[in-house]
């Protein structure tokens, strides 16, 4: 019999009661689609936000206060992946989207192409856009293992085409891999022949399962740190994205000098009790984030075990890093009709999950769904996603 874990009591009304965007968009539906975790924030977290809250520490960001997330945040890449990155070169910024639109709008051409490999977290294909850059889209392919891999050649005719930003995920939001070493520098190899830039975002970074090892991109080579800008934050792994902190982190000279020219710009929308949350979380959130990593592993068996007995037409590889799960739905039998399959289980299993579509043409037939929650709630949600599919309406 599996042991009791603490995250198993958490109930479904727990979470509605709670109140947030994840439970309350669509009343009365099991809600898997928006990358939040059912399981609150670490205890040190709310113990400093409750202290900050007494001081009335919500005024503009202190240098001090900045000064040091950026020392935590260095201290946590080095002990956690060995990349020794010096405090001078990390930048709070709100979030990582607004590094990613500044990275965009500083460091690139304007109207260059942007390069996504897909299917790819959905943000990704409309900001560039918005900004007048188009995004090319290259497919993620089967590897020998049959796991999915970057297509390098197609990649190179990219920046070949002009493309300027390659956006690399690491671990990968939907798909959740944990790119090896190998990988990474099959990657730089085409990037430093095309003299192109990469965007690297790392926010799941702390969220890297049992039998993988994240490698921040940056810290491959000289060659990798000087032609990315990476950014990461403790708001996934932490789920403290509303508190609006991140990290912008100029691993090349170069970058750097640019950033001190707008750094008021860089960290103004970031806010002062997210960076000292952010501070808090690398410095001792470990042994809650432990807890969650075990419990987000035997997570990510279950859905294939409930997979498989449910609805073994469903396609499903766990991941090895995120607690995202992409799921592939394209055997089901095709009782959906016009509809995408996550409106099928929104409207016949009020079940919410993502549409893969969102996720770029390689996401069509597939969808998304978060499984940091507690088991009884993963199991309520397939149960009724299995139904919905019996069901003789559908
Ligand atoms: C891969 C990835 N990047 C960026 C974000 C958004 O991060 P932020 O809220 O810091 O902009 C998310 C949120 O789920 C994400 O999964």
């Amino acid at each position: 019999m599996a042991s009791h874990h603490r995250f198993d009591d958490i109930t479904v009304s727990d979470l509605v009661a709670q109140g947030s965007m994840k439970w309350t968009r669509n009343p009365g539906h099991l809600s898997a689609f928006v990358a939040e975790m059912d399981f609150g924030t670490a205890p040190v977290i709310t113990e400093a936000l409750h202290d900050a809250i007494d001081k009335a520490q919500l005024g503009y960001l202190p240098p001090g206060v900045k000064s040091d997330m950026a020392e935590a945040t260095s201290d946590y890449l080095s002990s956690h992946y060995g990349w020794a990155i010096p405090a001078e070169q990390i930048y709070p910024t709100a979030d990582v989207l607004s590094a990613f639109d500044l990275v965009l709008a500083r460091f690139s051409t304007p109207g260059s192409a942007v390069i996504l490999p897909t299917p790819a977290y959905m943000p990704f294909l409309t900001i560039g856009p918005a900004r007048g850059h188009q995004v090319i889209q290259v497919p993620m392919i089967a590897g020998p293992s049959g796991r999915a891999e970057m297509d390098l050649e197609a990649i190179g005719r990219a920046f070949e085409a002009g493309a300027e930003v390659f956006i690399l995920c690491n671990p990968h939001n939907p798909l959740g891999r944990v790119y090896s070493q190998e990988e990474l520098e099959a990657l730089a190899v085409v990037v430093e022949t095309h003299g192109g830039l990469v965007f690297s975002d790392e926010i799941h970074a702390p969220l890297t399962l049992e039998g993988h090892r994240h490698i921040p991109y940056a810290s491959l080579s000289e060659a990798t740190a000087n032609h990315t800008l990476t950014a990461t934050s403790a708001s996934k792994a932490f789920n403290i994205p509303g508190l609006k902190c991140a990290q912008l982190i100029a691993s090349s000279a170069a970058h750097q000098e640019s950033l001190r020219e707008v750094a008021f710009m860089v960290s103004h929308g970031s806010a002062t009790p997210g960076v000292m949350a952010n501070t808090v979380a690398y410095r001792a959130g470990g042994p809650w984030l432990a807890d969650v990593l075990g419990y987000l592993d035997t997570n990510r068996t279950l859905l294939g075990e409930l997979l498989a007995t449910h609805i073994p037409a469903m396609g499903y590889t766990p991941p090895e890093g995120t607690y995202i799960a992409w799921i592939d739905a394209n055997g089901l039998p095709d009782i959906k009709g016009d509809r995408s399959w996550a409106q099928f289980f929104a409207d016949e299993a009020q079940v919410g999950l993502t549409d893969g579509a969102l996720c770029g043409e390689a996401g069509v037939g597939h969808l998304r769904l978060m499984l940091a929650t507690p088991g009884h709630i993963l199991e309520k949600i397939i149960l009724a996603m299995a139904e919905a599919l019996k069901a003789p309406s559908a």
